[in-house]
């Protein structure tokens, strides 16, 4: 046997990192960042039905809610402490039509659930979407013209969107089109119909990404124009510093809170965003990312509630004020019995 003869100095190294981890008391008051519910939004999807609850084969343990049991949701979501619900709908394909017309019907079923949500839950911040996409038959989140989606037709269009919205009790105007222009006039309309205190959660940097396939399962948005692709608004991946321009064109415009999204494969534009704008930075952790977790965690591949924690954590240390997320129900859960500790 080789012994090892150097005898180390007592205060060697003098510097030992492991100190601080060494104690769970200790990582705790080091800690430079932390999942807390109150940045914790829970995106829930709607649909025609009484009494229904159907689970969402592309998002396992997510369901589509009918406004009863939708309702009952939010109930218990606020018990959790999670501050706001953002609301998609399911829209049944005979309503769908070319122009997304049930968009701007004032008893559509956003707008019943908006009210509903609110008579039960008036303190429950409700974030929707401003977009086509659920109510078009194309599946496009603007309207088409000369094969193209139409910027500036499709605005006009969102603006009464808004406005429908915001009159059902929306609390917060989430513009997910990418059209240009669009946070300006929005904000206009809101403000000329005296929603003065609606605030504008825009989709600045929204990248045309293969993570909302799950997504356009829940809510029926696939595509259904093959000549036209949603790169023809949403961002390109590989582009960064054209997010920047985004962000800052929407905060220039009046966005109150911007949002990144998705958000794993997108740390670096989320840091760079808070390095360069004092507004909230929200991240929506998609449902791409979300199905991926929950696809190796229930075979055992990955501890789920080790996971998300981690996932989490990731996107707020990049600088992410709060969190859109599939899994912000059971981690408000998991926090509040101090299963992170
Ligand atoms: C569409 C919209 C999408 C999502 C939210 N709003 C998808 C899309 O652009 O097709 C995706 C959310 C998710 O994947 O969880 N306006």
């Amino acid at each position: 046997m080789v012994k090892f003869s150097e005898k180390l100095p007592k205060n060697f190294p003098l510097l030992r990192m492991r100190r601080n981890r060494m104690r769970t008391f200790s990582r705790k008051i080091v800690a430079e960042n932390n999942l807390n519910v109150d940045n914790l939004i829970q995106p829930l999807f709607v649909t025609e039905g009484k009494n229904e609850n159907t689970f969402i084969e592309s998002m396992p343990g997510i369901k589509r809610h009918s406004i009863d049991s939708i309702v009952n949701e939010a109930k218990e979501i606020e018990s959790l402490g999670i501050p706001a619900i953002a609301i998609f709908p399911n829209i049944n394909n005979k309503l769908k039509d070319a122009i997304g017309s049930e968009a701007l019907n004032e008893n559509n079923i956003i707008c019943k659930t908006i009210k509903a949500i609110k008579k039960e839950c008036p303190n429950l911040g409700l974030i929707c979407d401003v977009a086509l996409d659920p109510y078009t038959d194309h599946g496009h989140d603007g309207i088409i013209h000369n094969n193209e989606v139409d910027n500036d037709e499709t605005i006009k269009i969102l603006c009464e969107q808004a406005i429908v919205q915001a009159k059902a009790g929306c609390d917060i105007i989430a513009p997910s089109d990418m059209m240009d222009g669009r946070v300006k006039k929005i904000r206009t309309a809101l403000d000329s119909h005296n929603f003065i205190n609606t605030i504008i959660l825009a989709y600045s940097s929204k990248y045309a990404s293969a993570f909302y396939g799950p997504f356009r399962n829940a809510v029926g948005s696939k595509i259904n124009q093959s000549k036209i692709s949603k790169n023809s608004y949403q961002m390109d991946p590989s582009n960064s510093r054209e997010a920047m321009r985004e962000i800052e064109l929407d905060i220039n415009e009046g966005a109150d809170i911007i949002l990144i999204k998705p958000a794993i494969s997108y740390l670096d534009i989320i840091k760079s965003a808070y390095e360069n704008y004092n507004v909230p930075i929200f991240a929506y952790q998609v449902s791409g990312e979300y199905s991926m977790i929950k696809a190796a965690a229930n075979n055992n591949w990955v501890n789920e509630k080790d996971t998300v924690y981690e996932s989490l954590i990731s996107i707020k240390r990049a600088g992410a004020t709060s969190i859109l997320t599939y899994f912000a129900k059971s981690v408000a859960k998991n926090l509040k019995e101090g299963l992170y500790n």
